[in-house]
């Protein structure tokens, strides 16, 4: 559906998200016609380059990023779209350039989006303010870190308010804005079959796992003050999270679905520092081969620290305080330069009270539901049945919905869909403020006892599924991580 005409400020123009993500995003909307003739794209950096030179910049450094090569008129007529600003974030008195490249009419939709780091949000958000370019129609985009903990996150909230209301501002977690996250929505709203089941009656426990293989890559400086926990389960698994764990709402707005997903995260067990120890396992990767290539280990990565405590792995089992999921695990894990690249949500079912059959209940696998993000988006339900035969001999058998195969539309790419839905002014996709520090409040208790605490994260071989001690997080329970249940022939 085409949009409405906008003016579309990236700040951090020059910058790798720009140029990885938001730029392809706003290129593929383009060439389908989606985008009004006169919308524009006003790239703002702190370099003094010419358009041109800017131009040439996003050839060099954004096209390639673009999934099919574009045809050269439809990448000239998506170039004349942007203009570039040179401005210091910090000083109001170079924002001239940027309201003259703004158009005045003030019901025009205005988006600004913040892909700096967020000690800038603040200033930025007064100087717009300050050189009156918030309208009405305004509209503010928070690029993740959303803060480095509790204090931080409701300082940036504080300051980001005074200039923006809530209903103006747009905190993304590009999980949010990944299809089959949607489609799980669709999945537990949209049918009959699983609701009724979605309950500790008959769930046993949930596993959400975001594995990547790539290391920290060039983003040592950021990543090794952050660390897993911050960059990755304070976000996207919590995120996840609440999708899976959230009370039916009671419509797709976004309060509805915020309330929900709120509810959540405020019941989320509090750790004291004797559970905290036993039920999270931080690692951090040590040198190893992943895909037959051999990789340095994390504090041999190029600028790293020797003595680095910075965790690139992290398993957590968390409970949900809430009549639906007292006493239900779930198991959330995170890491990089694991065995592989995948993020799924599996949902295990309890096992069958009793068999009627000549074989032991023990042999019957629970039924579990196996929600495919990444590198495929899919389905899988296990079940057993039975083996073709003379004999009644049960198996597991897997129904399989492959959303690729089922719908051929094309795909939207996470930042592409929330693009939009911020030019569309649809809120759902994105979290609220008191959300967010919900989510701080429950993390805090780790980084606190983490900074205290002497210990440093467990090694692991890069290219495995991260430390022994996460197996033996969920052993403990008597159960297994997905991949290391292994298929019955
Ligand atoms: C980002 C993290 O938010 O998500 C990165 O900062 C991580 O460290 C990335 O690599 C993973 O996203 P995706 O979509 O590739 O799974």
């Amino acid at each position: 559906m085409a949009l409405s005409d906008f003016d579309l400020v990236f700040f951090g123009g020059s910058g790798d998200l720009a140029m990885r993500k938001l730029l392809p995003a706003m290129y593929s909307r383009d060439v389908c016609n989606d985008l009004p003739d006169s919308a524009r794209i006003i790239c703002v950096g702190r370099d003094e380059a010419t358009q041109e030179e800017f131009l040439k910049m996003v050839e060099t450094n954004s096209k390639q990023h673009i999934k099919d090569t574009p045809e050269e008129a439809s990448w000239q007529r998506f170039l004349k779209r942007i203009v570039y600003v040179a401005l210091n974030a910090t000083d109001v008195a170079t924002y001239g350039p940027l309201a003259e490249a703004l158009r005045k009419d003030e019901s025009l939709t205005r988006v600004y989006y913040l892909a700096t780091p967020p000690h800038l949000f603040a200033t930025i958000c007064d100087n717009l303010a300050a050189t009156n370019l918030v309208t009405p129609a305004s509209r503010v985009v928070l690029e993740k870190p959303l803060g480095r903990d509790l204090a931080s996150a409701k300082q940036i909230n504080l300051d980001v308010g005074k200039v923006f209301a809530e209903s103006q501002i747009y905190r993304i977690d590009h999980y949010l804005g990944k299809e089959t996250v949607q489609n799980l929505l669709a999945l537990r709203f949209g049918n009959i079959l699983f609701e009724p089941l979605w309950r500790r009656e008959w769930i046993s426990d949930v596993q959400i796992t975001i594995a990547e293989k790539i290391g920290v890559g060039n983003r040592l400086g950021y990543y090794d003050t952050s660390g897993a926990l911050r960059d990755m389960l304070q976000n996207h698994l919590l995120q996840l999270l609440c999708i899976v764990a959230m009370e039916p709402p009671t419509s797709i707005a976004p309060d509805a679905v915020r309330d929900a997903k709120l509810q959540v995260l405020r019941s989320l067990k509090r750790f004291t520092p004797t559970t905290l120890s036993q039920n999270i396992v931080r690692g951090q990767y040590r040198g190893g081969y992943v895909d037959g290539q051999a990789v340095p280990g994390y504090r041999d990565e190029p600028g790293a620290p020797k003595q680095s405590k910075t965790e690139t792995f992290v398993s957590v089992k968390a409970e949900i305080d809430t009549w639906r999921w007292a006493g239900v695990p779930f198991y959330l894990r995170t890491g990089k330069r694991m065995a592989d690249r995948l993020a799924e949500i599996v949902v295990r079912f309890k096992p069958i009270p009793h068999s009627i059959f000549n074989q032991p209940t023990s042999s019957f696998q629970p039924n579990s539901l196996v929600i495919r993000l990444q590198p495929d988006e899919g389905l899988s339900m296990n079940l057993m049945a039975k083996t073709p035969g003379d004999s009644m001999r049960l198996k597991q058998a897997e129904l399989e919905l492959d959303f690729r195969e089922q719908f051929k539309s094309p795909r939207m790419e996470a930042y592409e869909r929330l693009l939009v839905d911020v030019l569309r002014g649809q809120l759902t996709l994105f979290m609220r403020g008191d959300e967010l520090e919900a989510a701080w409040e429950w993390v805090e208790p780790i980084l606190e006892h983490w900074e205290q605490d002497d210990s440093t994260p467990v090694p692991y071989t890069s290219g495995t599924w991260g430390p022994a001690a996460s197996s033996a997080l969920i052993g403990r329970d008597g159960l297994q991580w997905r991949e290391e249940v292994l298929p019955e022939d």
